[in-house]
């Protein structure tokens, strides 16, 4: 069994979030997502506007998904891919070349972004209508 893994925060979920999980999904057979805690977004001056529980419930109902982890720190990569056996490790191409570190531990992979959508310019765009 070939086991992906990805991270991210997946807040306000979109179908650039589905996209990236449907192609890593489709590299391999169990995808793993290693979601941010609030925490660990707080020290990112990153605010979700779901909480990570509710992050997790709404993210682990997605089909391509079989498990969520916490993501708590920068550094908890090389340990979770060898905790959880990974094969593979999927990110999207705003992060080429970070994680090639990983390269030494399972294959690598960065995926093109789905162009014109994300989670802050969600955001953004709502608070202009409200805004009128
Ligand atoms: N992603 C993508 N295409 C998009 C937006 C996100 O492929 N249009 C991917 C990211 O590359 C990452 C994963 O989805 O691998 C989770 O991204 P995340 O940062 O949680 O979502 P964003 O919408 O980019 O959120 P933000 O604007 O807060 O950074």
């Amino acid at each position: 069994m070939k086991k992906v893994l990805t991270y991210g925060t997946f807040d306000l979920l979109h179908f650039g979030h589905i996209n990236l999980l449907k192609r890593a999904k489709a590299l391999g057979d169990y995808l793993i997502v290693g979601l941010s805690t609030d925490e660990f977004n707080e020290g990112k001056n990153k605010k979700a506007y779901h909480s990570f529980e509710n992050r997790k419930m709404i993210v682990e109902s997605i089909r391509f998904v079989d498990e969520a982890i916490p993501e708590k720190s920068w550094d908890q990569k090389i340990e979770d891919v060898i905790k959880h056996e990974v094969d593979l490790f999927v990110m999207g191409d705003d992060w080429e070349g970070h994680f090639d570190f990983l390269k030494e531990y399972c294959e690598v992979v960065y995926l093109p972004r789905t162009i014109g959508v994300s989670t802050s310019q969600i955001k953004k765009d709502l608070k202009a209508i409200q805004n009128g």
